[in-house]
């Protein structure tokens, strides 16, 4: 079955009734589901779905012959088995199959050309600008190396700069629907869940593995996917990552471990991995900007270009899991996978405490706290920190996120300590204080009082 998308299928299905030609790029890491999104889009339309696979360009016509002729050859008044002795000629026949017809055309890993046949690139181009005016062709480049995906039509000196109309970004699936995904296939308590989440996000294919592994406890499910000896996701992050990276991974995989293990300013990352503080900025904005793994963040009172308090964070789950857990570990994990596991288990708390922090931000994104927040996110400074602020001009609510569950006794605790927190924010308006955590003792009694008070429970709801 089929799972949410909707707001991407909605954008397609948008482009899709414009009149005309349209160049629509889809991209997103590997596994996250963008094969299956263009094929759903494709269900009750006329298209052709073209995978490039990295073979001679011979072999493909061959294929994308055969798909031509199951999906138009009726379309076609008195169809004789077409001949094409080039890509180029197919896609000129398919731009000019469609001046009668709207048509749908996906490339699946669309970067693959550059191998199978290079001189694509510029000929597409020619193609597209002296045809897409006068036809009504959907095409549809899907990629899953980021960064070659954007050099293809991003970089000004490429031939395929400028012709894309819509670029969409297919991201994991949030916490809210992971979980609804999850649940629909099988039996699971949301706090294991929570745990599961933190090591494989809200990408649908490793979610996929948890019928067939959860074994009725999250660190049995993990030691069987992540550290047992044919782990099925042991080796995912490098599988991944070698080939987005190229020949330089090492460089990008040190900072990204540096990263996962908590060392998040620059200079923290240069002191870890040796590496010059320059080339680190150098690496740090490209994995920011370019890959869009790392995520740059700044107290969320501040201005995000002034100010000079800067952490990175890993924005995608498994990667961060991967990198602090497996790949740090890797050599000892050939040796003794026991021990490795032992140490996990030992670390492994705080770290889904960090997960439930962003699945707490996403929850509070959604809720109604009586104004609209401007801005929402963690505030720091030395050795103080609120995990989630939501303010705008005249209102702002703080809010403590603890991975465990709080007796009464502990939650005013922890809510007293937040409204000292407060003075060291400097924001004005009316304050709300709140906390979130994995279960919490007579939360109606402190919402009674006024504050916040939610847990797993609210969160699934
Ligand atoms: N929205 C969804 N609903 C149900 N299943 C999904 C959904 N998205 C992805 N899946 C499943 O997750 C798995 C991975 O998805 P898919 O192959 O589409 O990802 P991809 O981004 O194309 O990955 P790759 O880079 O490996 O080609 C598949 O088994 C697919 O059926
Ligand atoms: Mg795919």
């Amino acid at each position: 079955m089929f799972h949410d998308r909707e707001r991407e299928l909605e954008k397609l299905n948008e482009i899709y009734s414009f009149p005309g030609s349209t160049f629509v790029v889809i991209y997103g890491r590997r596994r996250v589901g963008k094969t299956a999104l263009v094929k759903e889009f494709l269900k009750d339309k006329l298209g052709l779905y073209f995978f490039v696979s990295e073979k001679d360009e011979t072999l493909l016509l061959e294929e994308y012959i055969q798909e031509i002729e199951d999906k138009l050859s009726h379309h076609i008044p008195r169809y004789i088995k077409m001949k094409f002795t080039s890509l180029e000629e197919i896609i000129e026949f398919l731009l000019e199959f469609s001046q009668e017809k709207k048509l749908v055309v996906v490339f699946d890993e669309f970067q693959n050309f550059k191998t199978v046949k290079p001189s694509l690139f510029s000929s597409l181009q020619k193609l597209w600008d002296e045809k897409k005016e006068s036809s009504n062709l959907m095409l549809i480049a899907v990629g899953s190396y980021v960064g070659m995906i954007k050099r293809i039509f991003m970089d000004r000196k490429e031939p395929l700069f400028g012709r894309v109309d819509e670029l969409i970004k297919l991201k994991p699936f949030d916490f809210w629907n992971s979980w609804t995904f999850v649940r629909s296939r099988i039996e699971i308590s949301p706090e294991d869940f929570v745990e599961l989440y933190s090591a494989l996000g809200g990408m649908p294919k490793y979610l996929l593995y948890l019928p067939r592994y959860h074994k009725g406890n999250a660190l049995e499910t993990l030691k069987a996917l992540f550290f047992d000896e044919f782990a099925p996701l042991r080796e995912e992050g490098l599988n991944v990552l070698k080939l987005e990276f190229g020949r330089f991974y090492r460089a990008y995989f040190s900072i990204l471990e540096a990263v996962s293990l908590g060392y998040v300013t620059p200079k923290e990352i240069s002191d870890k991995t040796g590496m010059k503080i320059l080339t680190v900025g150098k690496y740090l904005s490209e994995l920011t900007n370019n890959y869009e793994y790392l995520a740059r963040e700044v107290p969320v009172t501040e201005n995000p270009v002034k100010t000079r308090r800067v952490a990175y964070r890993i924005k995608d789950e498994f990667f961060n899991f991967w990198f602090r857990f497996i790949y740090h570990n890797y050599t000892m994990l050939e040796e003794n996978p026991e021990k490795v596991f032992e140490k996990f288990k030992a670390e492994f708390r705080p770290f889904v405490g960090k997960t439930y922090e962003k699945i707490a931000q996403e929850f509070v994104e959604k809720l109604d706290l009586g104004f609209k927040p401007e801005r929402v996110g963690r505030w720091w400074r030395k050795g103080e920190e609120v995990d989630i602020v939501a303010y705008n001009r005249s209102n702002v609510a703080l809010f403590e996120v603890k991975w465990s569950n709080l007796s009464l006794k502990d939650a005013k605790r922890i809510l007293r300590e937040l409204e000292r927190k407060a003075e060291l924010l400097s924001l004005k308006g009316r304050y709300k204080f709140g906390i979130i955590a994995r279960s919490i003792e007579d939360k109606e009694e402190l919402r009674e009082e006024g504050f916040l008070a939610f847990d797993l429970k609210d969160i699934i709801r």
